[in-house]
């Protein structure tokens, strides 16, 4: 679907010398140019933290421990949206409750948000589809009436903004308690490899949402 092989032809100079200074230097993980991108996207997206990690599937992984969510707690999404956003939630033993979509936008139906509520319920997980931002107004509503997270699964809206009722915009991934996005190289913002980040303002929740991205870098290890 995405022409990956036009798109290096591009830009292959900047890409090879990216590439040829990450590999002088063998600092491949965490290292300045991860750093230094982190940096760029945080003035981007207008967010306090941006958290890089693995891929987008570890990324809402993260999001969701980093969170404290217990197995049985009931997480809301959308059921149009890429498989990882229903197995993370699965994996770690939580509820998925799929709820269905504007047929506009393909994105999450505040209304059959609401209905899905019940006191089991504790997160919220729109998926910002197709470069759109979901309806974060009614969704951050509903959150705060019913003292629910949200995690905003951002990997096919990364750059979409949100203009609220009042004016204010804000990008998306920059609205919800925590979110994860996805440098998958077919996605809006890809890498060439795997990559994912998480974004959140709560200086709390990043701290621990870093050390969960370290704990789970050591299980593998
Ligand atoms: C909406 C959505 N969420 C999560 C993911 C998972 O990201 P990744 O493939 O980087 O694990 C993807 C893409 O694959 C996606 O489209």
């Amino acid at each position: 679907m995405v022409d990956l092989t036009g798109q290096y032809e591009g830009i292959k100079a900047q890409i090879n010398q990216g590439m040829e200074k990450v590999l002088n230097t063998a600092a491949f993980i965490n290292g300045p140019e991860v750093h230094a991108f982190q940096k760029e996207l945080e003035a981007y997206l207008d967010v306090k933290h941006v958290i890089p990690c693995a891929n987008g599937t570890d990324a809402l992984q993260i999001c969701m421990m980093g969170l404290g969510l217990q197995p049985g707690d009931e997480v809301i999404t959308a059921d149009f949206t890429f498989a990882a956003t229903v197995e993370v939630i699965a994996l770690l033993q939580l509820t998925p409750v799929l709820v269905d979509v504007e047929p506009d936008t393909f994105n999450i139906d505040p209304v059959a948000i609401e209905k899905a509520i019940t006191p089991k319920t504790k997160a919220i997980v729109p998926v910002h589809l197709f470069g759109q931002c979901a309806n974060m107004d009614t969704i951050m509503d509903l959150a705060k009436k019913h003292d629910l997270y949200v995690i905003e699964d951002n990997a096919q809206g990364i750059g979409a903004t949100h203009t609220f009722k009042d004016g204010t915009k804000k990008k998306s991934g920059t609205i919800g308690h925590v979110a994860s996005t996805s440098f998958f190289p077919s996605k809006n913002l890809g890498c060439y490899g795997d990559g994912g980040a998480i974004f959140t303002n709560d200086d709390d929740l990043a701290h621990t949402m870093g050390c969960t991205k370290d704990t789970i870098m050591m299980w593998l290890v």
